[in-house]
């Protein structure tokens, strides 16, 4: 585990561990169910979704499509796109098949596909997982065509600090971060922008912030000492574009 980072699977790159915490769409869809847009209206999901809609491609991979919200929002904008969501959870995959999207099972780190086969790739809150960071933007950089674009979304350092150093736990450093993504992308990819967007996490009471934290680590969860009322936390995320 990267050092400073908390619990057993929140930004945990061990395959045992991550294929555990999404074998099953339940974990992902509650912490998902916190997020609300930031000061200036937009989710990181939003930006992702214009920045890939703007370069109007033919064909887009997703890696990590977890339920696959990106997804049906990208490619509803894109109907002439063929749009391809991956997964290595065969739930995940499931989950976006449901939305009546091109689904498959494929592992970042070993992609069953062509080199120079799509003009975006796409890799939502995924890349902190992976086994070998290097490895799986080295798959990303040969399945683009020269001079496509890859769509990279990831969170900061302070993405929930205070609610984590609250629970007794420490604020989360990962190996692909707000912080550290670009000098990860640059080792690929000529061309490297960032948006940064600060976003809201909201809480309805301890009990919603507890059963958030138990997705995460069950000690978090317990550690968090009690508070009255609602609870709204901040989340920093970034959007990288490499080309
Ligand atoms: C935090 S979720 C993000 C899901 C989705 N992109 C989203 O924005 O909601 C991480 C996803 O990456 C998938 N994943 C983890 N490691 C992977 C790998 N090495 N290759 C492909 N998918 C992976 C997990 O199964 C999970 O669905």
């Amino acid at each position: 585990m990267p050092r400073g980072a908390v619990g057993p699977t929140y930004g945990v790159a061990d395959p045992d561990t991550v294929a555990a915490q999404y074998a099953t769409p339940d974990r992902l869809r509650r912490r998902m169910s916190i997020w609300r847009p930031g000061p200036d209206g937009r989710t990181p999901r939003d930006v992702a979704r214009d920045l890939v809609v703007g370069l109007a491609p033919r064909s887009v991979l997703e890696v990590g499509c977890g339920t696959g919200e990106l997804a049906e929002e990208i490619a509803a904008a894109l109907p002439a796109c063929a749009y391809l969501a991956t997964d290595a959870s065969e739930s995940m995959v499931a989950a976006t098949a449901a939305r009546g999207l091109h689904a498959e099972v494929a592992t970042i780190g070993s992609l069953p596909y062509p080199d120079a086969s799509f003009d975006v790739v796409v890799a939502a809150w995924m890349l902190y997982h992976v086994p070998d960071l290097d490895a799986a933007l080295a798959e990303v950089r040969r399945v683009l065509r020269p001079g496509g674009s890859f769509v990279a979304v990831t969170n900061g350092d302070r993405h929930l600090a205070r609610l984590l150093e609250d629970a007794g736990g420490d604020i989360l450093v990962t190996q692909f971060s707000s912080e550290n993504g670009e000098e990860a992308l640059r080792r690929y990819f000529a061309r490297v922008a960032a948006t940064h967007i600060a976003t809201t996490a909201y809480f309805t009471d301890h009990t919603d912030a507890v059963a958030y934290l138990e997705t995460v680590d069950e000690s978090l969860a317990h550690g968090l000492a009690w508070f009255d009322g609602p609870r709204v936390e901040a989340g920093y995320t970034t959007v990288f574009h490499a080309r």
